[in-house]
């Protein structure tokens, strides 16, 4: 009996020693279709709790849920065969304690079959990310700007102009790169202090919104293919109008019904002519 052997998706200790290889790709996926298509052009794939505003129109990620993480990890799973998989822990379930975090990080895992979860947070992480970590839990960390505190940041806006916040940022980046991370997510924040975090952190940061000098980078898929476009953040490129096109393509559709050229001859089941049995 011959046995093929299953396809190994990239690993967090792998993407973690990719610093200083080539970029980094990653983009966020929540669901399978989704997954299939991009997974072949990505080293990592992040079911992010952008889910929450990208697919349920809430107006904060603060809102998701460990269900609503879970259900989409576990889509995303059913679709992917290179990518590392990591998703992210929601607000409220691993600030309490780290004996908490761990409970909930394992459930994502157990649940999903995902690689790694992802948290967001500075110096008050470092405790829980080793522990995760030292119990076999991968983290990817993220610094810089936190959407899930976007309530005491008074909105989301860029961080590290002010020498202040950049103090505050350098200190985040060394205590989540030395706690276990394998990797750090650096969201809007100014190039100078993303390229001295890079030059500095033994494992590669990924920019959002954090200039060029990043090890890798992440995009949230539905923005840079023009699919989420109430806000579009002035760091997304648009690859893609997928929003105008589905807008034209249903447009074309309500006309069509309207005028009853839809369905045409070639989408209806007739009848078949049944032969007469021969007496
Ligand atoms: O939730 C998310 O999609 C993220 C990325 C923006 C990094 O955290």
């Amino acid at each position: 009996m011959s046995i093929t052997p299953k396809q190994k998706r990239l690993t967090p200790v792998r993407i973690g020693g990719m610093k200083g290889e080539i970029p980094i790709v990653c983009l966020t996926a929540y669901t399978t279709p989704m997954a299939r298509l991009l997974d072949e052009h990505c080293d990592l794939l992040l079911v992010g709790d952008s889910v929450g505003m990208v697919l349920y129109g809430m107006d904060t990620t603060t809102s998701v849920t460990l269900e609503i993480m879970i259900a989409h990890g576990r889509a995303v799973m059913r679709g992917v065969r290179n990518a590392c998989v990591v998703v992210d822990m929601p607000f409220g379930t691993y600030q309490v304690s780290k004996e908490d975090a761990f409970r909930n990080a394992a459930r994502i895992l157990q649940e999903t079959g995902c690689d790694a979860v992802k948290l967001e947070g500075g110096t008050e992480m470092v405790e829980t990310i080793a522990f995760l970590t030292a119990r076999g839990i991968p983290v990817l960390g993220h610094i810089g700007l936190m959407p899930q505190q976007v309530h005491t940041a008074g909105g989301f806006r860029s961080v590290g102009h002010s020498e202040e916040e950049a103090a505050k940022v350098r200190r985040d980046a060394h205590a989540i790169g030395e706690s276990g991370a394998f990797a750090v997510v650096v969201e809007g924040t100014v190039e100078l202090l993303a390229r001295e975090l890079t030059g500095a952190l033994r494992v590669p940061t990924i920019g959002i919104g954090a200039s060029p000098a990043c090890d890798g980078q992440i995009l949230v898929s539905d923005d840079m293919l023009g699919i989420f476009s109430e806000f579009t953040p002035r760091f997304v490129k648009r690859y893609a109008e997928l929003g105008t096109q589905v807008s034209a393509a249903s447009a074309e559709y309500a006309a069509d019904v309207r005028s009853r050229r839809f369905p045409a001859n070639e989408h209806t089941f007739r009848q078949r002519i049944s032969k007469a049995s021969p007496t």
